[in-house]
């Protein structure tokens, strides 16, 4: 009954014991509690509860000039049911051998590969192998890695390489079972050319080897999801006992000052929920190719230099990436379809943060921006469409179709909404809670409900009306309890953004004591109001305030779209810079979407496009090749 039980389609074991009722007895609930303890993920090919990895042993070796890495994972295996195969993930990888614990080659299955999905690869194993080893190269064009020329850099020296692994790319780096349910430790030697410096997601050390071979030691259980390499020219410098931030050595000391916050941070984070469990905290700033803003690998956080805006202004990233080292790092998403515990739960804790250090009328304006944002993804997918529930459903769907606002925002604000009712203190009791007693494991849906129940709603209906849980995961939109957001602050932004479209000249606008969040406020109502300003009302703002040269990426991304919608093409120039420059995906997105509305800029679009594309992540071309309709 166990064995066949794996292999019944979920849907299939939920009818099965809908139709039991005595099923939930004796032996039966202990299988059925087993059975919930692994959610099934349809994103891999992996049977984690027959034969499943526990420890990663890797050897790289880095070559710039094939664009490959090249070497073995070694993988401690715990085979539960004593089966003659264990499957693995893989995608584009060249595997030429594999070996068993006792050193003898063993024979190797590599499925038809699937889009996204790649390759099942079984590999024959013994009831008591305890090991495999996996010889194999990746391919030049391995999703997850970039490999960038020294043009692409900022010391335009040496090349540079790095990993992202999530949501499913691990795989196309190092043959494992790539499922977020599944945690490992690992060890890993990298050897790479020795003008360089290699970093992972694992204890590192802070400064070049001699010789170009870094040892790595990962002691606490991750997902694949947060696997990370990095090699470049880098340096280090120290921001506290447990942080600090490489970077390139031009770079370093802007870097270094725009995240001085970052102790700050770390300590605000654990007064709110619970010790740090990661040893240092360091950040590492990747080249402006980098498709996101920023990825929570383990003790060492990737982050865009798109965030260096020469005043802190846009940190509150940083926030958010920490924040993972509790939900997400900690407490992980089971599979993709509970993306939203992963992201929803970051947001809200990036907010408190940043609350804790700015104040509520700093954070106020995070969260109603947010909120706009929300609103208008919501709008754009329709507010009955499936897309809009926090259980996402990516059956048949590459997991970075779920990256919306959705499991982020709508996310967030769920939980601001079961703050609100039942009180701050009681909240983040509950929090403190569920991160410590759910840490180093998995957490899906369902049985967050089931935390949510025992833990805080405790049998009061009233609060469980309140609550709605139903309504925000299971449902579309944005249930009524929807927390209101104002802000005292973009009242300020609001007020002139009505003037100026009541035509108020720009330049007698008071924007003193303005930070970046006031500007992106106002420019988005100014855009929302396109109809009724014209190109010359544009070109007043850029010659009061000079915003086609802002260094500033959040207004540079908002101020071209407004000139794109208003023909204001003095910004141009500057726009197809920042597109060829930048590789970041949340800003290329909504820019040449603009461009794509008009004939002529289609036009703009495909040309740019064309000089730029060679220059982006493979994430990043893969949604841009759709909305400028590259090769069509
Ligand atoms: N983990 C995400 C990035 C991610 C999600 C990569 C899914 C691939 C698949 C990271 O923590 C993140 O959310 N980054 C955001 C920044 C944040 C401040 C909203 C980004 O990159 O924009
Ligand atoms: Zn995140």
């Amino acid at each position: 009954m166990k064995i066949l039980k794996q292999y019944i389609p979920l849907f299939v074991a939920g009818i099965l014991a809908a139709c039991s009722p005595n099923s939930q007895q004796g032996s039966d609930e202990q299988e059925q509690k087993d059975e919930q303890m692994t959610s099934h993920d349809i994103h891999s090919y992996s049977h984690p509860a027959e034969a499943v990895i526990t420890h990663l042993n890797l050897d790289l070796t880095v070559s710039f000039e094939n664009k490959t890495l090249e070497g073995s994972a070694e993988l401690d295996i715990e085979n539960k049911t004593g089966v003659n195969e264990i499957i693995l993930d893989s995608r584009d990888l060249n595997i030429t051998k594999v070996i068993l614990d006792n050193g003898e080659e063993t024979t190797f299955n590599i499925a038809e590969p699937q889009p996204y999905l790649g390759s099942a690869l079984t590999i024959a194993i013994k009831p008591n192998t305890k090991k495999v080893k996996v010889f194999y190269s990746t391919s030049p064009n391995a999703a997850a890695l970039q490999w960038l020329s020294p043009e692409q850099t900022a010391g335009k020296k040496q090349p540079f390489l790095f990993t992202q692994s999530q949501a499913v790319l691990a795989r196309t780096w190092i043959p494992l079972q790539d499922s977020p349910g599944i945690k490992f430790t690992y060890n890993a030697t990298v050897r790479c050319p020795k003008e360089l410096m290699a970093l992972m997601s694992a204890e590192n050390q802070t400064s070049r080897s001699k010789d170009g071979i870094y040892h790595f030691s990962m002691p606490q259980p991750i997902p694949s999801y947060l696997m990370a390499l990095a090699v470049g020219d880098l340096e280090f410098r120290e921001l506290s006992d447990n942080s600090g931030v490489f970077a390139e050595p031009t770079l370093v000391e802007k870097a270094a000052w725009e995240f001085a916050e970052m102790p700050q941070m770390i300590s605000s984070a654990e007064e709110l929920y619970g010790p740090y469990a990661w040893g240092r905290y360091d950040v590492l700033v990747l080249p402006p190719s980098f498709p996101f803003g920023g990825m929570e690998n383990p003790r060492i956080t990737f982050a865009t230099p798109t965030i260096i805006a020469g005043d802190r202004s846009l940190v509150a990233l940083i926030a958010h990436e920490l924040a993972h080292s509790w939900s997400g790092n900690l407490v992980t998403n089971a599979t993709w379809n509970d993306f939203w515990l992963n992201e929803g739960f970051t947001v809200y804790f990036e907010t408190r943060i940043m609350e804790k250090i700015y104040g509520k009328n700093y954070a106020d304006m995070l969260t109603l921006l947010s909120l706009m944002d929300l609103k208008e993804t919501i709008t754009e997918m329709g507010d009955t469409s499936r897309d809009t529930h926090l259980y996402l459903d990516l059956e048949g769907k590459d997991p970075d179709d779920g990256v919306t606002d959705i499991a982020y925002e709508k996310g967030r604000f769920f939980l601001t909404s079961i703050e609100n009712a039942v009180g701050r203190e009681r909240w983040d009791q509950f929090l403190n809670k569920y991160f410590t007693s759910n840490a180093w494991r998995t957490m899906d849906t369902k049985t967050f409900i089931e935390y949510l129940e025992t833990e805080l709603i405790k049998g009061d209906k009233e609060l469980r009306n309140t609550i709605n849980y139903e309504a925000w995961i299971y449902g579309p939109g944005l249930p009524s309890n929807c927390p209101v957001i104002t802000s005292s602050e973009l009242e300020k932004a609001e007020a002139a953004s009505q003037a100026f479209i009541g035509g108020a000249t720009a330049s007698s606008i008071d924007t003193s004591g303005w930070t970046t969040h006031h500007w992106l406020y106002f420019l988005r109502k100014a855009g929302e109001s396109a109809q009724t300003i014209t190109t010359e009302r544009v070109a007043e703002l850029d010659k009061a305030f000079d915003l086609t040269n802002s260094g500033n990426s959040e207004i540079q991304c908002e101020w071209y779209q407004l000139a794109i919608l208003n023909n204001y093409e003095k910004a141009y120039p500057a726009m197809e810079s920042f597109l060829i420059h930048v590789g970041r995906r949340k800003f290329l997105k909504p820019i040449y979407t603009a461009l794509m509305k008009t004939p002529e800029g289609s036009k703009l679009a495909t040309s740019i496009y064309a000089k730029a594309r060679p220059g982006y992540h493979t994430v990043s071309i893969q949604t841009l090749d759709a909305i400028t309709k590259y090769g069509k």
